[in-house]
């Protein structure tokens, strides 16, 4: 039998479901039951039937899963795939920045770790950060950990804005030039950008989505081809769902190379062991529970 036979017959087995980030490797993408953006597989690990979600993606999505289900497995086949960005603010940070501000709320951004959402008032994604902003009473907010969402939000919405100084090295290394150089060459082309890239690529850009919204935007559009720029795992999804559409990467070098740890044979080692499980504190996992259920309480 194949790996991938032997995945499917595993899943059935366990009564377990796959989630895969965008950005994971296309015959990762391929094996899931979803493949999403973060906001995506928030909501599905919420409402999912299973007793197993076999996660693929970065700790802080694995733990999300863990928070918002309790009663099930989540298991993440790679144990070292990690956001650097989600570990570039400590609770001990936080709670000096909430001294220094004590009007204000605070929302911290999914990539965080189960401390930093327990801490935290509410929760966001990239799909949501600017209604989750604006459904807030106070006018100040501590945005963690990611600048440049801090900054698209900020723009976005009436609030002052108290960022973090924490990036995503894969959005942050992309440029307003690269854009200008990737129009040259391609003029017919729409370019889509992250919100985790600089105000300046964003500005450059046409329109700025979170995948799932990239995905939206190439299904909906009448252009028949597309700069973008994010993770280079989102053109495997792009292609896949509009055959006829030319999809180029802003840059091929945009790869975080945590999303890329997890392959078949991981995934089936998983299925197999039930191994390596994500669990959070309780202590914690209350608390952070409360910020998530927030967000996604909050209509977009
Ligand atoms: P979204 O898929 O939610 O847009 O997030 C991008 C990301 O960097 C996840 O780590
Ligand atoms: Fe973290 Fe950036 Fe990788 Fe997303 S793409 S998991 S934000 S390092």
């Amino acid at each position: 039998m194949s790996a991938i036979q032997d995945i499917l017959a595993l899943k059935e087995e366990h009564r377990a479901t796959i989630l895969a980030h965008n950005y994971q490797m296309p015959e990762v993408q391929d094996v899931a039951d979803l493949v999403g953006d973060s906001l995506e597989l928030s909501r599905a690990a919420a409402r999912l039937d299973a007793e197993v979600i076999v996660f693929c993606g970065v700790d802080f999505m694995a733990e999300t899963a863990a928070i918002l289900s309790p009663s099930k497995k989540v298991v993440l086949p790679e144990k070292g795939a990690w956001c650097p960005m989600a570990h570039m603010i400590s609770p001990e940070q936080l709670r000096d920045l909430k001294a220094l501000h004590p009007e204000a709320a605070v929302v911290c951004y999914v990539n965080s770790t189960a401390e930093i959402k327990a801490e935290s008032d509410v929760c966001c994604t990239s799909a949501n950060g600017v209604q989750v902003v604006s459904s807030l009473s106070e006018k100040e907010v501590i945005f963690v950990p990611d600048r440049n969402l801090a900054a698209y939000v900020a723009r976005h919405t009436d609030k002052k804005i108290i960022p973090w100084n924490g990036y995503c090295y894969v959005h942050d290394h992309m440029t307003a030039e690269q854009v200008r150089a990737a129009r040259a060459e391609h003029p017919l082309a729409e370019v889509l950008v992250h919100p985790e890239c600089r105000p300046e690529v964003i500005d450059e850009a046409d329109f700025t989505y979170s995948t799932a919204g990239m995905g939206r935007h190439a299904k909906a559009s009448t252009a028949r081809e597309f700069i973008i720029g994010t993770e280079v795992g989102m053109i495997h999804r792009l292609k896949k769902d509009n055959p006829g559409k030319e999809f180029y990467p802003l840059t091929s070098d945009a790869i975080c190379h945590n999303m890329k740890k997890t392959d078949l044979y991981k995934i089936l080692r998983a299925l197999q062991t039930l191994e390596p499980q994500v669990t959070v504190p309780e202590e914690i996992a209350g608390k952070a529970r409360r910020s998530i259920e927030r967000m996604l309480a909050v209509k977009v």
